[in-house]
Order: structure tokens, then sequence, then C-alpha cells
């Protein structure tokens, strides 16, 4: 069984060594668009296999798809990452044309793929594959609310000095300033997370997870990687292993939430055929405002997108 890593940068090799190591595939074939990178980002996974005791071939192209024909999931990560200053909604015009040519050489080998978009600006990225790949929307879904989560989790784990183990979360919405926490569905062992920490401190990690990709763009000069990378990894290992994982991921609302052609972070059930349920919270007035105000927001983009077609 073959995953497909679409670009060898930071993302995609850290996604591919993810993939690699706990033995999600038999095979891992990365493609890069610059010469000689995916050959050797694959080749030095390959050599870590003794080491780190995993068999799990990994082969590296520079944009040849004739080596991932009949992957069972691709993973989208080639397009510019962001630098400081910039916003996500600022790399649109050069990766959608990336995403684009990406996503018909994908199905061109692989038509019935899952394909998971990591590409920035996320939702409209996921929005552009699945245009051009005219796959099912249950096919075709953006990474970026394991990621969002678990930068949510790690903070209240530090916070209530509990294991990140223990914490479970959703959120919803784009991937971008306007996402949608959602601390109702938040818990610690169980527990109503707002019984185990004060309202202000609570308020202020919200806060800081929506802000959680420029913080690190900040500290870095680019952006994240090893959580974007794993958090790819892992919706990858519920396809392909049938898990029926709940993750929040990106998909097109079609009438859900009230919301018709939208493409937004909803939990979803995971499983061999891609999105196999979306599961519609029963969101109160303050939260559905923060999740349609986050429509408008990526909505707008779209339309950039639209535009540019
Ligand atoms: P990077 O610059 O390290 O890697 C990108 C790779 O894509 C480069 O190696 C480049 O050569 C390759 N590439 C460019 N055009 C290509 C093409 N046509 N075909 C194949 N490969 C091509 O960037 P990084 O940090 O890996 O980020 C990748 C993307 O993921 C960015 O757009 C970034 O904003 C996004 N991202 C999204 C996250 C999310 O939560 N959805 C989280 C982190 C990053
Ligand atoms: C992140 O959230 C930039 O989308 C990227 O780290």
């Amino acid at each position: 069984m073959k995953i497909t890593v679409v670009g060898a940068g930071n993302v995609g090799a850290t996604c591919a060594d993810v993939l690699a190591y706990r033995e999600i595939a038999n095979e891992v074939v990365v493609v890069d668009i610059k010469e000689g990178l995916a050959e050797g980002k694959a080749l030095d996974i390959w050599q870590k296999s003794p080491i780190n005791l995993y068999d799990t071939r990994t082969v590296g192209v520079t944009n040849d798809y004739s080596k991932t024909e009949g992957s069972e999931v691709v993973i989208i990560t080639s397009g510019l990452p962001r630098k400081p200053g910039m916003s996500r909604d600022d790399l649109i015009e050069t990766n959608a044309g990336i995403v684009k040519s990406v996503t018909e050489n994908v199905v061109a080998h692989s038509p019935d793929a899952i394909i998971i978009v990591v590409s920035n600006p996320l939702d409209v990225m996921t929005y552009q594959a699945h245009l051009v790949s005219k796959a099912p929307r249950t096919k075709v879904m953006g990474m970026a609310g394991i990621l969002d989560t678990g930068r949510y989790r790690a903070f209240l784990a530090e916070a209530i000095n509990v294991s990140p183990k223990d914490i479970q979360a959703v959120l919803m919405g784009g991937h971008g300033d306007t996402m949608v926490p959602l601390p109702r569905y938040t818990t610690v062992g169980g527990i109503p997370v707002t019984e185990l920490i004060e309202k202000d401190t609570l308020d202020a990690i919200v806060d800081r997870t929506k802000k959680g990709g420029g913080e690190l763009v900040k500290l870095m000069g680019t952006s994240a990687w090893y959580a974007p990378g794993a958090a790819a990894a892992q919706m990858a290992e519920a396809i392909v292993r049938d898990q029926k994982r709940v993750f929040p991921v990106c998909i097109q609302l079609d009438g859900e939430y009230g919301i018709k052609n939208c493409y937004l972070g909803t939990p979803v059930i995971l499983g061999k055929g891609g999105v196999e349920k979306i599961i519609e919270l029963d969101l109160n007035d303050e939260e559905m405002a923060s999740l349609k105000s986050s429509e408008g927001h990526v909505r707008e983009v779209m339309e950039v997108l639209d535009n540019m077609r």
C-alpha cells in the first residue's frame, strides 16, 4: 500500500518520516519539483530504518508522477510557506497554481486516491484540489484542525499541568485567525475544562491558539513543520487503517450548519472511505456566530480564487 507526499520541504519531509517510522504504508513516495531534494530526503529516511527499526520503503522523485501510480492517499504539501508579516492568504497566487498542477498529476496516476491538502491558504487550497480533481467531497480534505487543536491542547496541558494525552478538544472553521475553538467541547480526562481553569486563562489560550501559526513564524522566519507533518500523517493513518477516528477536518460543507459550498473545518469520522460522516454539533448562538464569521472570511478568499480562474 502506497502513500504519496508531494513537496519534500519542511512539512512534506516530516510527514514522510512519520509515515515511514510508524509503518503507516508499505511504500512512501515523495515528490518535489526541486531536482534531487525528494530523492535525498527519501534516502535519508530509508537510511534511518535500520536505526529506528521500520521497513517502509521510501522513494523520492523529481516531478515523476509515474512512481506515484496507485497511491491510496496523496498528501499535498507543495507550495510557499509564509514569512514574517505575511498572512496565509497572501500565498494564494503562487500556491493555487502549484496545487492545480500537482492535483492534475496526482489524479492522472491515482484516480481513486484520497487527497489531503496541507498547502496554504488551507481552506481555499482544499477548494482548489476539489475543483481540479472532480472527486467526491468526501475524498478531498484539508489538514488544519488536528494541528490547531494540537496547539490548543498543548497550551491547556501546560496551564493545567496535566498530560496532553488527556485533553480532548474540537475546533471548527477556517485555518486562520477566525478559527473557532470550542471550550464547551473541551475535556480533561472527561472533566469539562471550565472546571479546571479560570475563564481569563482559558480565553488567553483560545486567543493564543488562533494566532498559533503566526507565533511560530515570528520565532523561526518560516512556518511550523513537526506538528503539521505529524497531523497530516495521522489523517492518512486513520484512512488507510480504517480507524474511524473523529478529527476536525476541512471539507466542503453542503448544507451542514446551514452552510453550503464553503470549505471549513468540522468534526468528521475518518476511515477507509475518506470522510465517512460529518458530525453536526449543536452549536449555541455565540459559537454559530463565530463559525459564520469564519465562513465569511473563507468565502472572501474563495472568491479570490474564483476570480483567478
Ligand atoms: P517548504 O518551502 O519547506 O516546502 C515546500 C516544498 O514544495 C519545496 O520543497 C518546494 O520545492 C516544493 N514545491 C513547490 N512547487 C512544487 C510543485 N509544483 N511540485 C512539487 N513540489 C513543489 O514549505 P513547508 O514549510 O513544507 O510548507 C508547505 C506548505 O504547507 C506551505 O504552503 C505552508 O503554508 C503550508 N502549511 C500548512 C499548514 C496547515 O496547517 N495546513 C501547516 C504548516 C504549513
Ligand atoms: C501554521 O498554522 C502556517 O498554517 C501554518 O503553522
